[in-house]
């Protein structure tokens, strides 16, 4: 079907005067700079051109299957009967897939999840996994799907070979300033969730300071791009669009995160973060039939309630090699050597609580990368123990920092200082959610 004499500067300047590009040229396009015929210049001059003149609904549908098929497409279908899956746009202390994932398995709803690592300010499933003695993240085709079927429960890291061309794409625009296009970013967080299996996905679509969506709008407008994505090529699709101003719940940093989660498992973890997860997992076990939205809501509470969410957690990660004593006691997992508390610097409301500084400080202290070959801290992070609307005064403690090296802890102090800003009037707090939007293929 590629047309061996179709040129990539025809498909380029095509684009570059606002025409509609073909299926047959989008795929061309992609597969030809995959197998490396077409050369990054010209590839980062089309990325550019769709920067700026954008795709229609089918264009977007076109590329998101050309990356799908430059790749490993996953069958699930011998091992799961219905494969439900989710993905969050990322954030600071967003640890949701470590409950989410065991809590919807645990209500009988198989889970068999790829993940990732973290860059930049935000930290990755993958990373956090590791916290865990032995945990194993990089499994075989067959042992991830063995796991999917005897144990209805696999967190793991994404094939090497799915979606190559996104992989080559994404790493031209984050040089050429073409990451931030909504085409580009729905296209390519689709096609890793298609070629991944998925029957039906949730996604959680981040808005505020520590994400990559600014306004509500933008963000919704990201939302009913994926869903529609994820309709027309015959998924059942959810996407909430959630706050992503102040982070959520109360830990961030890799095994502060395990920690968090594994507390949440047993009932005790932050509120909002608790009922963040029970939203998300209800609506995964409502798109795998597990009936209303009432219902699944319900049988969800329960299944965190009575302990076989944290059950399946432990079942997972017994199966994945690691240490389960620090699942049943999480003062076992890798701790910092000092924690320095942070006064607030005045009494008054919190107005507003900057997520991307505390990510950052995240950084500071040596728990994330920079670059992809960076070695992470798995010990430091940040406990904030405020959210906007709180009244606090000059004995409230903001934050707990965990660092291992005196100078990074007080580089993420310095950083701190200003993260949090104050009202005298009383301030209303955040909603944990703005929109939900859902979509099925007709
Ligand atoms: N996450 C992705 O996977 N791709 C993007 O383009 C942006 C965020």
């Amino acid at each position: 079907m590629e047309n061996i004499h179709m040129h990539a500067v025809d498909i380029i300047a095509k684009k570059r005067d606002g025409g509609s590009l073909t299926a047959e040229e989008i795929t061309f396009f992609v597969h030809q700079f995959t197998q490396g015929n077409i050369p990054d210049y010209q590839a980062a001059a089309w990325l550019m051109a769709i920067y700026i003149r954008g795709m229609n609904r089918q264009e977007i549908v076109w590329l998101t299957q050309a990356m799908v098929s430059s790749g490993e497409i996953i069958d699930l279908s011998d091992a799961v009967e219905f494969a439900v899956d989710k993905h969050s746009s990322g954030g600071v202390g967003d640890k949701t897939s470590l409950v989410i994932v065991p809590l919807v398995a645990a209500c009988g709803v198989p889970v068999a999840k790829m993940s990732g690592r973290g860059l930049g300010h935000t930290g990755g499933t993958l990373d956090k996994l590791e916290s865990i003695s032995g945990y194993c993240v990089e499994l075989s085709r067959e042992e991830f799907k063995r796991l999917a079927r005897e144990n209805g429960v696999v967190l793991a890291g994404q094939s090497a070979n799915l979606a190559p061309a996104d992989k080559a794409l994404y790493a031209l625009r984050d040089v050429t300033a073409t990451v931030a296009c909504i085409p580009l970013i729905a296209s390519s967080i689709m096609s890793k969730k298609i070629a991944a299996g998925a029957d039906a996905i949730v996604l959680d679509v981040k808005v505020g300071k520590g994400a990559f969506m600014a306004t509500v709008e933008d963000a919704r407008a990201l939302a009913q791009t994926m869903v529609n994505i994820g309709v027309d090529v015959g998924k059942q699709m959810v996407a909430l669009i959630s706050d992503m101003n102040q982070p959520l719940g109360n830990a961030a940093g890799l095994a502060l995160e395990v920690k968090e989660a594994i507390d949440t498992l047993r009932n005790d973890g932050p509120a909002d973060f608790r009922e963040h997860c029970l939203v998300a997992a209800s609506h995964m076990l409502r798109l795998a039939g597990k009936g209303s939205p009432s219902e699944t809501r319900a049988l969800a509470e329960r299944t965190l309630a009575d302990g076989s969410a944290l059950a399946k957690f432990r079942q997972m990660v017994a199966a994945q090699g690691g240490d389960v004593s620090q699942v049943d006691d999480p003062t076992k997992l890798p701790t910092a050597a000092f924690q320095e508390a942070v006064h607030a610097p005045r009494r008054g409301y919190v107005a507003g609580l900057d997520a991307l500084a505390v990510g950052n400080a995240v950084l500071d202290l040596g728990g994330g990368r920079l670059k992809k070959s960076d070695a992470v801290d798995h010990a430091v992070g940040v406990i904030t123990h405020c959210r906007v609307g709180d009244a606090v005064s000059e004995e409230t403690v903001l934050f707990t920092l965990h660092g291992n090296d005196p100078g990074k802890i007080a580089a993420a102090r310095q950083r701190l200082s200003s993260a949090v800003t104050f009202s005298e009037t009383s301030v209303p707090p955040l909603p944990l959610f703005y929109d939900t939007l859902e979509g099925k293929p007709v």
